[in-house]
């Protein structure tokens, strides 16, 4: 009889690949997902440590299954990811239904410890070695990386597909508890990747994210003295038949040199897009941080991003509150929001995270409402950059690559058949617009008429699908340069 199994999965695009790996890998042993965690066999929670609100997500919704089990014993609750590599054995203190605990680097053994406990009914944790704990080669090995066969109806969409490219984080900011929870920094083998690009090619992906904790740190090192860097993995990928776009996150601003750099710009299928986080504006607690580089060279490195990458569209993350955080380096952060012109970021208020060394050294002194406030204020200004970058596209026609229907509006143009669809631009901008449900999947130009500070609104001003023919040059270019990826001004459309 085949079994059923439910996942939850919060938490960032790492997390999202390995449940859907975790799924795959299920699928083969039998398991069929069910969205209804009461008609499943198997229960499991991808989980997340980063901030102390998404572990608190976690233990709630296992309190609100302890009588679900209690009156079905033989189900089967696992808790996996960054949440179990961390609290260990605490978690079956707090939630002592729980049959399985995995950590992040165990994640292949999943299908093993089920049948164990069908088999003993005895609780099974599998965790990496602690990186205190044992040499450096010893706790690599502990956290093997998990990329088996593909599910491909357990992605966000049929054509668009993350893939890593490396596990595990060096970097050790002080608030992070990323590097104990994923382990030590390992890049995949090139090959390994450029296999897995393709078979995705072949499911019919146009669109791959490579993902790493730093993936602009990439480096392979081939044995014969040679270290491949992510410019040049972006190089032996770009011709992959069928793939469209390649994006690449979350970036370190140290790493950011100029052959990266070079690389987004020459390649026309990777997007004119990165996501570096910024963190704060404000040196003493950059310091505090221990994120190695100043707002100086943070500003500098912003600079040669845009030079370099004509059109470039930048995002950040920022923490607020952190400790020892004063209101005037607060505005510091500010400053850099004000001035960065980035895209979009995405705000945090500090939440200290046991076993950082910002916990065991600085005390958590910024109060929860002045987090909170500081918060809505660096958004606040956030916005008003957005909404202006959004402002300058009106009246550009951009391409856009159709994720679906858009959340809001479901609604249906009486009779005509359209509906209101959305998608994103090689910038990463979102564009909603209304067109026939069959353009999901397509590239298509859109004019951009209308903006606020999270969207653009346009009309598709052609239907002719945007795309790479084989020797690499883009179906659209209407002045034969393969290349140029900048959005273009709007011409009359007959
Ligand atoms: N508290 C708040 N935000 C954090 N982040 C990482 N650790 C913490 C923490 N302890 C944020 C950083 C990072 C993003 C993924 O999460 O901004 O870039
Ligand atoms: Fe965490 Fe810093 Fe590594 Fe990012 S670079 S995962 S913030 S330790």
């Amino acid at each position: 009889m085949t079994k059923r199994l439910y996942i939850e999965t919060v938490g960032c695009q790492m997390n999202v690949l390995d449940s859907e790996l975790v799924v795959g890998s299920l699928r083969r042993h039998g398991y069929e997902l069910t969205h209804e965690v009461t008609e499943a066999d198997v229960i499991l929670f991808n989980t997340c440590s980063v901030r102390q609100h998404a572990e608190e997500k976690i233990y709630s919704a296992l309190g609100r299954l302890r009588s679900h089990k209690q009156r079905h014993p033989s189900k089967i609750v696992g808790v996996l990811g960054c949440m179990a590599q961390k609290d260990q054995e605490l978690v079956r203190k707090r939630a002592p239904h729980v049959d399985i605990v995995c950590g992040t680097g165990q994640l292949s053994r999943l299908p093993e410890l089920i049948a164990e406990v069908e088999r003993t009914g005895l609780p099974q944790l599998a965790l990496s070695l602690d990186r205190a704990e044992a040499s450096r080669p010893e706790v690599e090995q502990s956290f093997e990386s998990y990329d088996p066969l593909r599910d491909p109806s357990m992605r966000p969409s049929p054509f668009q597909a993350y893939v890593r490219i490396m596990i595990g984080c060096d970097k050790f900011c002080t608030y992070c508890i990323v590097p104990s929870v994923r382990g030590p920094e390992q890049s995949r083998h090139p090959e390994h990747i450029a296999a897995e690009v393709r078979q995705l090619a072949d499911e019919g992906c146009k669109e791959i994210t490579l993902l790493g904790q730093t993936v602009n740190s990439y480096k392979y090192d081939s044995g014969d003295g040679r270290r491949l860097r992510l410019s040049e993995l972006l190089g032996r990928i770009h011709d992959t038949t069928g793939i469209e776009r390649i994006k690449f996150i979350t970036n370190f601003p140290k790493d950011m040199t100029d052959d990266l750099l070079d690389a987004v710009r020459e390649l026309p299928k990777v997007c004119p897009y990165l996501h570096v986080p910024a963190q704060s504006g404000c040196n003493d607690v950059l310091k505090r941080m221990k994120r190695l580089y100043t707002a100086e060279y943070y500003r500098d490195m912003l600079a040669r991003c845009r030079e370099n990458v004509p059109g470039v569209a930048v995002s950040s993350d920022f923490i607020v509150g952190f400790c020892g955080e004063t209101e005037e380096s607060f505005q510091r952060s500010c400053d850099l929001v004000r001035e960065a012109g980035f895209k979009n970021s995405f705000i945090f208020k500090y939440s200290p995270r046991p076993g950082t060394k910002a916990d065991d050294l600085y005390p958590d002194d910024v109060a929860e409402e002045v987090k909170k406030r500081r918060n809505n204020d660096l958004l606040a200004i956030q916005n008003a950059v957005s909404l202006q970058d959004h402002r300058a596209r009106i009246g550009q026609i951009v391409e856009v690559l159709v994720e679906g229907p858009s959340k809001a509006a479901l609604k249906r143009d009486s009779g005509s058949g359209l509906v209101q669809l959305t998608g994103r631009t090689m910038t990463d901008h979102i564009v909603v617009f209304e067109g026939n449900e069959r353009l999901v999947g397509q590239t298509v130009e859109v004019m951009v008429q209308e903006a606020t500070a999270f969207t653009l609104f346009g009309t598709v001003v052609t239907e002719k699908r945007v795309g790479f023919l084989p020797d690499g040059h883009r179906s659209s270019d209407r002045d034969g340069q393969p290349g140029k990826k900048t959005d273009r001004v709007a011409l009359p459309v007959i």
